[in-house]
This record gives structure tokens, sequence and C-alpha cells, in this order.
């Protein structure tokens, strides 16, 4: 193993060479090559950590690394139930030194009496919940407005100074100072202060996260004891006066009614990490959202054209590109991770980078596109009880950046540059952002009135309508009885994201309130169109009658995603798919990703008579005689009780079709594997509620500490929106998954049609717009 390249407190390897996996590698040691060579300050992880880790996510998921002494954690879903689980995954190493200092910096700090403790960051429960409840007001999206005149004038300052010169170094003329200044003021620091604070940061971050030579961690630890000293001067001048705004000065009212809640040593230690916190995690995230986006010209001009992008755009750079790389945890008991053994005391680099590129959540994960469904499910504020407080704040002024620039300077480019990153494993943004444009051309020169336009921020997640894609409708195709293949393209003739089978869009059939599912066919890897068939429904809810009667080749129309929640298990053994009618538009999609990974696999298709059914010449010429045609008038009929008789462990079972079929799946798979039958509904069965045979319960937001209560006559869902709490949906009928909720405690009467029967048993989640308590309360993890 090669751990000569950091100075480290790494722990011994934990395996034992020449047993279990030994063989593995040419010396025995079970830990590969590549896992013993990562290293988080190299170059390859400080330009591209996402791509540095690429191996990983895709073939070594967790691993670990000797030289640091952590497991590397990689993807999307075990990253995010490491964060909800905050008791088996402690966040106590979060702010721990990455390269522990020596004993003369040691000496340095302690002569400066430095004592930072644990705050919101690294504490366990249940200190940490009762202490986020107490100091949680002043995020509240209400009192977040309040700072957006700051933000804006700053902004306006910050631009008005250079805007004539023609080029700019973005990071040292505003992007630096302006969160720092926005952070202090939020903190609520005297203006006298600002200065000797803002010298003092950088320190704490090379202090905490990043790898200083012997000779410069001395000079590190004196800036640090003296932004310790400095911040606990700042905060006693405050008790003079905690009266008016600022988070600290909220701190101080507070630590009178909850004295043992709020400490002094503890209003201290988050004085200087709040500092920390709220500044460079901006400044460093609108560094890369700006680089970013002026390395896509595309997407720069859509957001100049059209500002109302730019919340989701901003999800999308936090996404693609965010200022927090990794976070750390330490597992508190044994446990196993993508079916990796952990122990107890085992340290943890997640890497939240990484998950924002897994293609198992983010479809055609590496492009970059503003227009991102699920963009704001990025893991870049954490997630769960530990999920970032300043997440808005930061979102309202990375808009207020994009807003600035791209109306007062949308001809800006970057200059020539290589970029450089301060060495660290979790924050990261370019230290300097060189740019460059023709002040003749500044459109303030000739539109002074330009100055003054304003774009409201969002405050929260972005919008549900705010992320339409709009397309042209290439072609209009009949292939078969009543049935249609739409194609869309990009207005512009670009590429499209791709997709995965059995993902589907959203298409505003006439109007913004009419959205209706469709899934989606053709190849998923051909990105320069998307297609979908549409049975014509007279008697439907509108959207199959609406796209008939008026889509024609060269209209535009507004799409939403691709998204999947019906997806495939790429590595099952087996798979039967079943189909009825319109039905085998995502399962043609899956039938052909089976062929293509060679994997065992029937495929049977039913409908009224032949005339009804699409593509069956193609699907016969890929697919030969694992092609099975049910045409109702030829009496053949998918003799279901039959083909499933014997339950075979290992094999998926996809089925899309109508409900009399589904239903009919469910019976016969009564005997096979909880989670063996997966299908996707054309309509919801779940009714209407009447509240005259429902019951009202509680529901308890663990994460958030609250408890809500839902009435016999509102969803789940209407329920948390009135509570201000936010969760993404879109079928609002229990079809499409995106409402899904994690269920801790109490149990659900599922309502949805889309979780299987072994995942409804479990009830450890729920769809929030149908499915309700069978009790009295339930425990969400929101
Ligand atoms: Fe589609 Fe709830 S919003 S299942």
């Amino acid at each position: 193993m090669n751990n000569a390249s950091l100075t480290t407190n790494a722990a011994a390897c934990p395996f034992g060479h020449g047993r279990g996996a030994a063989g593995q590698t040419p010396t025995g040691c079970p830990v590969s090559p590549r896992a013993a060579n990562f290293d988080p300050f190299s170059d390859g992880y400080q330009q591209d950590p996402p791509e540095y880790v690429r191996w990983a996510r895709e073939q070594e998921p967790v691993f670990y690394n000797p030289a640091m002494g952590y497991w590397v954690v990689t993807r999307y879903d075990s990253i995010k139930a490491i964060f909800r689980d905050n008791i088996a995954f402690s966040p106590s190493i979060a702010l721990e030194k990455i390269t522990p200092t020596g004993d003369e910096a040691n000496a340095v700090l302690a002569s400066y009496s430095y004592g930072m403790g644990r705050t919101l960051v690294n504490e366990d429960e249940p200190t940490h919940m009762a202490r986020r409840r107490v100091l949680m007001d002043p995020f509240t999206p209400g009192e977040l407005t309040q700072h957006e005149p700051v933000v804006r004038k700053l902004a306006r300052e910050y631009v008005d100074r250079f805007i004539d010169d023609g080029k700019a170094d973005l990071v040292d003329q505003m992007l630096w100072e302006v969160p720092l200044t926005v952070a202090l003021h939020f903190l609520g620091v005297p203006e006298e202060d600002m200065d000797t604070l803002r010298e003092y940061s950088i320190a704490h971050t090379v202090n905490t996260w990043g790898r200083p030579r012997p000779d410069e961690q001395v000079a590190v630890a004196h800036a640090v004891g003296k932004f310790w000293q400095f911040a606990g001067k700042v905060l006693d001048k405050m008790r003079l006066d905690p009266s008016g705004p600022g988070w600290m000065k909220y701190g101080i009212r507070k630590q009178a009614e909850y004295p043992d809640v709020v400490t002094d040593s503890y209003l201290h230690s988050m004085m200087m990490a709040g500092i920390v916190a709220a500044h460079e995690t901006t400044a460093n995230g609108t560094a890369n959202a700006l680089k970013l986006l002026l390395q896509h010209p595309r997407a720069w001009r859509e957001i100049c054209d059209d500002p109302g992008l730019i919340p989701n755009a901003v999800d999308e750079c936090l996404r693609h590109n965010g200022s927090v790389a990794a976070w750390r945890r330490l597992a508190t008991r044994d446990v196993t991770i993508e079916g990796v053994d952990i122990p107890a005391g085992a340290r943890l680099l997640i890497v939240t980078s990484s998950a924002n590129h897994d293609e198992r959540h983010f479809p055609d994960a590496d492009l970059f596109d503003i227009r991102r469904d699920n963009a704001g499910e990025h893991l870049t504020f954490g997630y769960g009880s530990h999920q970032c407080m300043g997440k808005n704040l930061a979102r309202m002024e990375m808009q207020i950046f994009l807003e600035e620039f791209t109306r007062r300077l949308p001809h800006m480019t970057l200059s020539e540059q290589t970029f450089s990153y301060v060495p660290n494993t979790s924050f990261r943004g370019p230290e300097h952002l060189l740019v460059q444009w023709d002040p003749a051309r500044n459109p303030e020169r000739a539109n002074r009135a330009l100055l003054d336009a304003r774009v409201p921020v969002r405050i929260g997640e972005p919008a549900r309508h705010a992320i339409t894609r709009p397309v042209r409708v290439a072609s209009v195709t009949p292939v078969a009885e009543g049935v249609v293949k739409l194609r869309f393209t990009a207005l512009d003739g670009a590429a499209l994201p791709r997709w995965t089978p059995g993902a589907h869009i959203d298409i505003e059939c006439g109007a913004p309130a009419l959205i209706r599912q469709y899934s989606l066919c053709g190849d998923p890897d051909d990105a320069s169109a998307l297609e979908i068939t549409v049975l014509c429904e007279p008697e439907g809810r509108g959207g199959s009658a609406w796209i008939h009667a008026h889509l024609r080749a060269g209209d535009m129309v507004h799409i939403r995603g691709p998204r999947n929640h019906f997806r495939m298990d790429e590595s099952a053994p087996r798979a039967i798919f079943i189909a009825g009618g319109i039905g085998i538009t995502p399962i043609g999609a899956m039938a052909r990703r089976a062929r293509a990974l060679g994997m065992a696999y029937e495929l049977h298709y039913s409908g009224r008579s032949r005339k009804t059914m699409a593509f069956l010449a193609e699907l016969a010429q890929l697919h030969g005689e694992r092609l099975h045609v049910h045409a109702g008038d030829e009496g053949r009929r998918n003799d279901l009780p039959a083909l499933l008789a014997n339950p075979e462990p290992g094999t998926q079972i996809y089925a899309c079709g109508p409900v009399g079929m589904l239903r009919a799946l469910q019976d016969c798979c009564a005997a096979w594997p909880g989670d063996a039958l997966r299908t996707e509904h054309f309509i919801a069965t779940a009714t209407v509620l009447d509240p005259a045979k429902e019951h009202a319960f509680e529901l308890e937001l663990r994460d958030s500490g609250r408890v809500v209560g839902v009435r016999a006559d509102q969803t789940v869902l209407a329920a948390l929106r009135a509570a201000g709490v936010e969760v993404r949906s879109d079928c609002e009928e229990g079809l499409c998954g995106s409402c899904e909720v994690q269920v801790l405690a109490g149990q659900v009467d599922h309502r949805d049609v889309v979780l299987t029967r072994a995942e409804r048993e479990a009830s450890v989640k729920m769809m929030a717009c149908c499915s309700r308590a069978a009790g009295k309360k339930l425990v969400l993890a929101l």
C-alpha cells in the first residue's frame, strides 16, 4: 500500500493480509491499488472530485484508504442514508483536523486559549436538535428576506467598481468579500469589526480541512488563535446590547431563556464557525457556479435571456460543481454499507460531490443541465437533521449575484487561465476567476433603467414550474390503431438528456395545470431526441386527447424530466417483461436494455388485436423467440397464473398495462418474493379523499423537531406544505413516486401504486400525496 504521500492519523490497515479477499492484489492486501492510492490532496481530487472517484462510484463504491485511515463512500443512496442516521453515523469528527497539527502549532493555539467546542455541524443528539430548534428561527424564509436588500446593494456596488474595466478577477474583487460581509451582517457583527474578522477567516479552513506544511502550521495557528480571541471580543460587545437583528444577538437573547442549551462557550464557537460556514461555502459556490456557466455558453445565454431559470440553475450548479466536496462521519456501531462491513469506530469520508454525479439518482449525471428536474436533490447542503441551516441564505445570495451578472455583463466570458484550489478535502472553489468583456457593449450604457431592474429571488428550493423545457415536435407518426409516436427535439437542435429504461417525461398538455406523464421509448443513448407513444383515450383525463387533437410536427411544447421511478435492476440474472397495450412503451425500452446487457429474459405483450399493438415488427426483429405476442382477437390471452406458477428467486417481473392486468399480476405473484414484481400504472387507483371515512392524525418530523397535524380532509402532502415543509410532487395521485418520504415509526395505510409488496410491508417509506397513517401518528425523517 502506498501511504507515503500523507501525514496522517492513519489507523493500521484493518484487514488481515493473506486471508479473506487475499490475492485481490499482488501483495495480498485486500485493499485495491486504486483504493490505496486515493489521495484527497492530489491535483486530480482538487480539480474534480467526482471525476477522481468515478471508478469507485462505478466499481468499488465503498473502500478503505489506509493512508488516511478512512473508509470512503461514493454513492448517492449510501451517503443519504448515512446523513439520515446520525446515531449510527456520528458527525462528531466533521470538524476534526484532517491533518493533525504538530506540538508547536498546538502550543500556539493554547497560548490564545483556543477552545473551539462542538457546533451545530459536529454535535451529537440529543444536544444537537435541542440547540437547532432554539436557534432556527432566523433561517426561516420570512426572516431571510430581510437580508435581500443588503445582498443586492453589495452586489451592485462591487460590480460598479469594475464594470468599466473590461476585466476582473471575480474572486479577488467580489466573490470573496461580499459573502463574508453578508455573513457578518447575518450574524449581527458591528461594521467596525468586519475587516478584522475577514482577515482571519481563511486560516480556520486551512487549519481544519487543509494540509499545511509544518512551517505553515504555526502561522496558521497564530491566525486561528487571533480569530478565536477576536470573535470572543465581538461577542462580548454584542452582549452589551443584544437587541436588533443578527443571529448571534438572537442566540444571546435565547441564552436568557435556555441557559443550559445555549451556553457561553457554544456561542463563542458558533460565532467563529458561523462566519466560516456562511462565508466560504457561498463564496466558493458562486465562483464555481460562474465558472461552470461561462464554460457552458448556451446555459449562460439562456439564463441571460430568461432570469426565471436562475433559481434552478443555482441548484444545478450546486449539484454539478458545489463548494462542498465531502463530509466526515464516525461509525458508532458495526454497519454494512453497499455490502461492505465496517466496524464500530471507523472513520468515513462521504464524498457528497460524487453522490451528486451518481447516475443511479441523476440521469445523465455528468451533463450540466440547468433544467434538470431533480437538481435540488443534490447533497451539497447535506441531508437530514444536520442539513446546512444556511442553505436558503446561500441560494438567495447566489441568485442575486447571477442576476446582477446576467443583467449587467451578459457578454462576459472566461479569460485564459489555469484554475487553482486551496488544498483541502471538503471545501472547494477556484482561488481566482478571471473574466473579460467589452465595456463598450455594457447594456447599461444604452439603457440606464436596466440598473434598477430586479427579478424576485426565490427563497428555498426551485419552483416546480420554473423548470420546464421547451422542445419542438419533430414528428408525429401513427404506430398502431389510435396510437402515435411523438419525437421531440431541442429548439436549437442541441443534445437532450439521456435517460434510462422505465423513465418518463411530463408534458404540459395545453396548460400548465394539465400535466401528464408519458414513458419514454426508443434508444436511451440517442441524445438527439426524446420519444413517447400516446394512445388516444377520449374517456381519459384529457392529456392523450389533447395530444392527438393538437400536437403536430413543428409545434412547441413544454416538458419536464426525464425522471425514472420504474428502474430496472440490471444486476438481476433474469427478467420477465409483461406489457398490456400501450404499456409496451416502458417495457419495450427495458427489454431492449436486457438484450444489450445479455440478461436472460422473456417479453410478453398483450393487446386486443395486432393492429392495436405498436412496434410489433420491430420487437419481433429485436427479440425473436423471446417475444410472446398475445392478441385477444386471435384467442391468445396471456395465461398469467401459468406463467408465474413457480416463483423463481432472482427473477424480476416488470409490468405495465391496464389496472385489471396489474391487479391479476399481484395475485399471481403472491408466492413470489415481496420485491419481485415492479409495476408502472397509467392511472391511479386511489379514490378521492372522503373526510367522513378518514381520521385525523399527527406527523412528528424528526429532523426538524416539529409536529404537524393532518386533518381528515387533508393529504399528508398538503399538511406538510401548509406547515412550510417542502416535499416534491408530480402526479399527486400515487402514481409517480416523486413525493416519497421516509417513515421512521408508525403504521402506514399505503394507497399508492408505486411501492412493491416488500416495501409496503417494511413500512419505511410512503407516498405523501395519497398514503396516510393507519394509527394516530407517523414519525417522518423530515
Ligand atoms: Fe406522484 Fe405522490 S406525487 S406519487
